[in-house]
């Protein structure tokens, strides 16, 4: 039916008083602080890990808002370059990439609540299976529907979380062998310590593993798809590498572990954060700096505050403990960081009011020599400084790569750069 709305007497519909999506220049403009997600190296990093994995298919891993890149935008790129399976933790994560109009297959790694069982199947996301009466009621559904539930059966070899345990292979095989309402399309496993050079559980869970196929088989289940390996396995333990390899952090360009450096296997990271100077000062000698007074002016200098704190994820450990890029150079944090603002010592440099400040990744090219130090100081002048590491805050804080990633609020806007 057509509508045929005056607009000169009809209340505006609801759609019309919705605020139309922000430009970035406009989302800027409240402040100027976002991480900017490099697509281009998502794609390397998915080109990269695929060909590390010999011909595996890459199943890229976009659970926690794609590691906090974007799930949808790190989704489309991972697609794009070459992986053929998506991973997430939740069924709402997977309906969100439905939503965004991204098709093919998207593995749920663990079972949802059976109450969830009904979405899960809309969606049509491909559920990890382990116990029992999950299993029957994806056996009722597929029978009820004439189809029955692609599954993937997941086996706990030494990782300790979810998975059938050896005592109950035969009875878990079993069921799924005599279900024509579920499909087994694959048999997984998850690795508890292959970022841990000369640890040797790996080899045991693959061991294990490689029992758990012989067994299922058995039983008549030989699916096309056998999958262990995440980014470590990937990158340090070939016979990990199965017909599918489920990478996460790697597709970020990002460390699995200290010893694991992700640069050194040609892994390019895709995240930076950025801010700008909103206030500067001259302060004297002995200055004291933000709460409890942590921090003293060691001279007297300039102090930049910017726009970001613990509120969007940078941890409130760093106090002192981290550096920042400002004016094409390596400066540090200091003063406690508050919720919304931390400090930058410039020490003789003036800083400028705008001045764009980096938290994490590198200065755009060229900007080395950028407006900072305008009062004549030579910032920058000894070259394009070292980025800062998404690793050098996870071991600041004692942490790893995945909760600093994982851990930047959606306070902050995304923007994805490359297509
Ligand atoms: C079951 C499973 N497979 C694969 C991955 C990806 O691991 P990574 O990010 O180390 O590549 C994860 C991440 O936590 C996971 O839970």
């Amino acid at each position: 039916m057509s509508s045929l709305r005056d607009p000169r007497h009809d209340p505006p519909a609801a759609s019309q008083l919705d605020p139309p999506p922000m430009s970035d220049a406009a989302v800027r403009a409240l402040r100027p602080t976002r991480v900017e997600v490099d697509l281009d190296a998502i794609r390397h990093n998915v080109r990269h890990l695929g060909a590390v994995a010999e011909g595996a298919e890459v199943c890229a891993v976009v659970k926690a808002d794609g590691y906090g890149h974007g799930a949808v935008a790190v989704a489309r790129a991972a697609r794009e370059a070459g992986a053929s399976w998506l991973a997430v933790a939740l069924v709402e994560e997977g309906q969100q990439l439905r939503e965004a109009g991204i098709d093919g297959p998207i593995l749920l790694f663990s079972e949802p609540p059976i109450a969830a069982v009904g979405e899960l199947l809309a969606a049509e996301l491909t559920p990890t299976v382990y116990r029992e009466p999950f299993i029957a009621v994806l056996d009722a559904h597929g029978q009820a529907r004439g189809r029955a539930v692609a599954v993937h059966l997941k086996v706990d070899t030494g990782m300790g979380r979810v998975g059938v345990t050896e005592p109950d292979w035969d009875a878990r095989f079993e069921q799924l062998a005599t279900s024509p309402g579920v499909e087994v399309e694959g048999i997984s496993t998850h690795l508890a310590r292959a970022d841990e050079p000369g640890v040797d559980t790996t080899a045991q869970q693959l061991a294990t593993f490689d029992r758990a196929l012989a067994a299922a088989a058995r039983y008549g289940l030989r699916p096309p798809l056998i999958h262990a390996a995440n980014t470590a396995g990937v990158l340090l333990h070939p016979a990990s590498r199965r017909d599918l390899v489920r990478t996460g952090i790697g597709v970020y360009g990002l460390s699995p572990s200290a010893e694991v450096d992700a640069s050194a296997h040609g892994l390019q990271p895709a995240l930076r954060l950025v801010s700008e100077v909103a206030f500067a000062k001259r302060v004297a000698v002995g200055t004291p700096i933000s709460y409890g007074h942590r921090w003293r002016a060691p001279e007297e200098g300039w102090v930049a505050t910017i726009p970001i704190g613990y509120a969007d994820g940078v941890p409130r450990r760093l106090t002192n403990r981290a550096q920042v890029l400002l004016g094409g150079r390596r400066r540090p944090l200091v003063g406690t960081v508050t919720m919304d603002q931390l400090h930058v010592w410039c020490a003789a440099d003036e800083p400028m009011v705008g001045d764009e400040v980096v938290l994490l990744g590198g200065s755009p090219s060229g900007a080395a020599g950028s407006p900072s130090g305008a009062a004549g100081s030579p910032a920058g002048a000894a070259g394009s400084p070292d980025p800062i590491r998404v690793e050098e805050w996870a071991a600041a804080t004692d942490t790893i790569t995945y909760e600093i990633a994982t851990s930047l609020s959606a306070r902050l806007p995304r923007v994805h750069l490359g297509g």
